[in-house]
């Protein structure tokens, strides 16, 4: 090829980029997300190494930090404004974080735990401590350019303007002491809950975040682990197999952390603060898997026993144990894809990709926003 002819192409080529680059809404550069088991893609198996198979059988072929056999919704969301899979903050080896960092792990609450990890099941890294992770994150980023210092897998001195904010936590806040305290007891502190994430929101806002996009919280009282293990009734038992009271208590929740948001809009005028009803889109798979091409919702893909709900607290996904002599282990359906649920608590990528598309094609958002006009060019 001659050198006009490149020219030519060239020229062409980035034609083409301005020209789509001007039709964008909004364009990305990064991703920081801040949450929990739902949204984690490798922090706290970083930190705590333990996950094996069959998570990630799906998608990674191998486990890869998600508690789901393939991607969470945060990955779909990347794919989609066309950034790579977010980085977990507290992976040292291979992660790159010019396009954002994940600083959601399992377990994580928005309050503080109260105890450590390996008591109660619950992570430190709560979401103020996620909070200042991202702080450090940006202080060393600013450093590192100040000084002519900054490697290859660090993003622009300008990124954080750019980004977009990602939050899906509060289900463990949620859930953690429903069976010790019962609804009510749990109602007492989830204004606190909402607030803190309000306020979290305005501190990124300082950082320079501009567009925050908060998920709520899925049915829990649909989830398979907790239709065993929670106590209830027959009669609090709805036509679709799912727990009405904790469900109400779900929507009382996502109602306190819709109203929030309106108020911290009123706050920080210029930012754009989404809230994504994914709650819908959830109770509506459990309802009606059917209308999704899949065939079952309150039943777990991966788990021990069997029954309508595929589930044993005794051993969980991927897990052997020793009971009364005999070992009992809790493997994996061959079909993931016809179920919502993955282990009895997490979606399966299957469900995470139906909720994602909500998301991204905006029909879940208040106020609307496809993200798809904010592909990034
Ligand atoms: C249970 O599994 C463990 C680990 O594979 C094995 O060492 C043990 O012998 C098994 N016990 C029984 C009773 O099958
Ligand atoms: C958006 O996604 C949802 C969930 O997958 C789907 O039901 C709906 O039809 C989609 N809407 C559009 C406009 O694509």
């Amino acid at each position: 090829m001659n050198l006009e002819a490149r020219k030519v192409i060239f020229v062409v080529v980035i034609a083409i980029l301005s020209a789509q680059k001007s039709d964008a809404e909004c364009d990305f550069e990064a991703i920081f997300n801040f949450g929990d088991s739902n949204s984690d893609t490798g922090g706290f198996y970083a930190a705590f190494p333990s996950e094996n198979l069959p998570y990630g059988m799906t998608y990674f072929k191998k486990p890869v930090g998600r508690a789901t056999d393939g991607r969470v919704i945060l990955d779909f969301l990347a794919q989609a404004l066309g950034l790579p899979f977010v980085s977990p903050y507290l992976q040292s080896i291979g992660s790159d974080f010019r396009h954002g960092a994940n600083f959601a792990t399992l377990a994580s609450t928005v309050r503080l735990p109260q105890t450590s990890v390996f008591v109660t099941g619950v992570s430190p890294f709560s979401l103020a401590i996620q909070l200042n992770q991202m702080k450090q994150f940006k202080s060393k980023v600013d450093e590192l350019h100040s000084l002519g210092q900054a490697e290859k897998n660090i993003p622009p001195p300008d990124i954080f303007g750019k980004s977009l904010y990602t939050f899906y936590i509060g289900q463990n806040d949620f859930t953690g002491n429903l069976a010790s305290l019962g609804i009510s007891g749990v109602k007492q502190y989830l204004p606190q809950v909402v607030s803190q994430i309000a306020t979290t929101i305005k501190e990124i806002y300082e950082l320079g975040g501009r567009t925050f996009l908060v998920l709520n919280l899925a049915p829990i009282g649909c989830y398979p682990a907790f239709l065993v293990e929670l106590p209830h009734d027959t009669s609090d038992i709805d036509s679709f197999g799912c727990m009405v009271s904790y469900n109400n208590a779900v929507a009382d929740y996502n109602l306190m952390l819709d109203e929030e948001l309106i108020k911290t809009r009123k706050d920080i005028i210029d930012a754009n603060i989404i809230y994504a009803d994914i709650h819908s889109v959830m109770l509506d798979l459990f309802r009606h898997p059917s209308s999704y091409g899949m065939k079952y919702g309150t039943k777990a893909c991966c788990g021990y026993g069997g029954g309508p709900h595929n589930f044993d607290q005794k051993v969980y996904c991927g897990n052997t144990k020793l009971v009364n002599g005999q070992n009992l282990t809790a493997t994996a359906c061959n079909d993931p894809f016809n179920y919502v649920s993955w282990d009895g608590i997490h979606a399966t990528e299957a469900a995470n990709e139906i909720v994602a598309n909500a998301i991204i094609n905006g029909s879940c958002f208040d106020p609307p926003l496809p993200l798809l006009k904010c592909r990034r060019k």
